[in-house]
């Protein structure tokens, strides 16, 4: 409660409020977040707008026109491309390429006879010009501003069809106080995007720098303001960059985009199954494909085991790419259902290319890898193993089959271990289906 007549401060990271002003606040532990609340009159809280409101019947509304970004990878992620007045937070570390994409898309979108505008905090016109030639996007309606202070970069915006605010920690508005980068100055000066894309129903991105701990800095509520936060990162690649959307009002957030760093730029990755599988198809023990799915999308990935002789008290599990408790409770799986000696040894487990595996689907195909690894017997070549496994040792069906059995089909897969009670997918494809019950069953006919 506050003291009567007394100040409140809340922080806005964390909501928590305080009587007594403070540079840290005692529950985050965030520095300069906690704010005077400065209380609405009662009158004006009470009073509402005088505009005279009406329901509108849902199924007059019309979706929106999306504007296509010029990269289907960066659309898939967005779930169609940039909607109108739709303002879009893009984080990543420095250096992995945001300030590139969005160029790159300013480009392509200008090169159709559109005007959009670059607002930059960071670099100088000249930098600019130097990199925009670099990614041969001199077209005519591309408008550069740079600029720190958001009110005078958004006063140029006319009939532009995206703009883009490079970074939101670098500039500022003259509506608050503080340096730019700071907690209010970052929330004001996304307030003030998210209103100016919603009241002239222009799409917005705003970049966002990202701290150690892989969070967009500034406050928590910057990623609630916007419509949708979308991260940039390198997937443990120095070519390769993965796009993902943590939150999407107009979409859904499992969709992964993927791009190359060029020379020239960034480049889409037209087939990214190829990326994440070697072809080292049954020729080493512990060697073992599956397909994943990614959103709506259909990937190979070749898992990896080696297990060697334990020098510890405990055998070491390791995994990247896959969950450590995915790994032992397979483990445990193989030994109590499926007869596998007692694992004394170290077991190791990659997925090639540097992906992580979250879909339960690849179950079947590590259960087999691993098994695979300490038995020295080989997986059937030309073959994917496709399942959830349970504790029971029972292997499950999983979702999107027909998608995940025509992209082996067309990567030169032969037949794919799947689970008996799988409905009988309809496919084009010419893939021989081995159907098992059982984890043990699967090993028996897959090797
Ligand atoms: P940048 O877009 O400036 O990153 P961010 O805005 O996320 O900080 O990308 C910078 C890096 O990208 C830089 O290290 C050089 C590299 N790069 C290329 O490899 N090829 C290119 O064509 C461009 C423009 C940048
Ligand atoms: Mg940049």
């Amino acid at each position: 409660m506050a003291k009567k007549d007394g100040k409140r401060y809340s922080c806005i990271e964390c909501g928590y409020v305080s009587l007594v002003p403070s540079g840290k606040c005692p529950r985050c532990g965030a520095w300069g977040t906690l704010e005077e609340e400065i209380p609405v009159a009662p009158s004006m809280a009470a009073a509402g707008t005088a505009k005279i409101l009406t329901p509108v019947d849902i199924s007059t509304l019309e979706p929106p026109r999306r504007l296509a970004s010029g990269f289907g990878e960066l659309d898939r992620v967005l779930g169609g491309g940039w909607v109108p007045g739709g303002v879009v937070l893009l984080g990543g570390q420095p250096g992995i390429g945001k300030s590139t994409l969005l160029l790159q898309v300013c480009g392509h979108i200008s090169s159709t006879g559109r005007r959009v505008l670059y607002i930059s905090g960071e670099e100088s016109p000249s930098q600019l010009g130097l990199r925009a030639k670099r990614l041969k996007i001199l077209h005519d309606g591309l408008d550069v501003c740079c600029h720190t202070v958001i009110d005078d970069a958004l006063a140029l915006a006319k009939d532009h069809s995206l703009i883009v605010v490079d970074s939101v920690q670098a500039m500022r508005t003259s509506q608050a106080e503080g340096w730019p980068g700071t907690p209010t100055q970052v929330r004001a000066t996304a307030q003030v995007c998210v209103n100016y894309a919603k009241e002239h129903g222009i799409p917005m991105v705003l970049v966002g720098h990202i701290t150690k701990e892989g969070r967009i800095a500034g406050p928590m509520l910057l990623e609630h303001m916007v419509d949708a936060v979308v991260m940039f990162a390198d997937d443990n690649s120095s070519v390769y960059r993965t796009l993902r959307a943590s939150k999407n009002r107009y979409g859904g957030t499992d969709e992964m985009g993927i791009f190359e760093m060029r020379s020239d730029g960034l480049a889409e990755v037209p087939d990214p199954s190829y990326l994440y599988w070697n072809r080292s198809d049954g020729a080493v023990s512990g060697v073992v494909m599956t397909v994943i799915m990614e959103g709506s999308r259909p990937l190979v990935a070749e898992i990896q085991t080696l297990a060697s002789e334990s020098s510890f008290a405990y055998p070491k599990r390791a995994g990247i790419g896959l969950g450590a408790n995915k790994i032992g409770m397979l483990l445990a799986v193989l030994q109590s259902r499926c007869a596998l000696p007692s694992l004394r040894d170290d077991i190791y487990c990659n997925v090639a290319g540097g992906l992580e595996i979250h879909d339960p689907g690849a179950d079947l195909a590590l259960a087999a890898s691993m098994a695979s690894a300490l038995t020295g017997r080989n997986v059937l070549s030309e073959c994917c193993l496709i399942g959830e496994v349970g504790l029971a040792g029972e292997v499950r069906p999983v979702s999107g089959l027909a998608q995940r059995l025509r992209e082996a089909a067309r990567l030169g897969f032969k037949r794919a271990v799947v689970s008996s009670r799988e409905e009988k997918p309809r496919l084009d494809a010419e893939i021989e289906l081995i159907r098992v019950l059982s984890v043990g069953e699967a090993l028996a006919r897959a090797s």
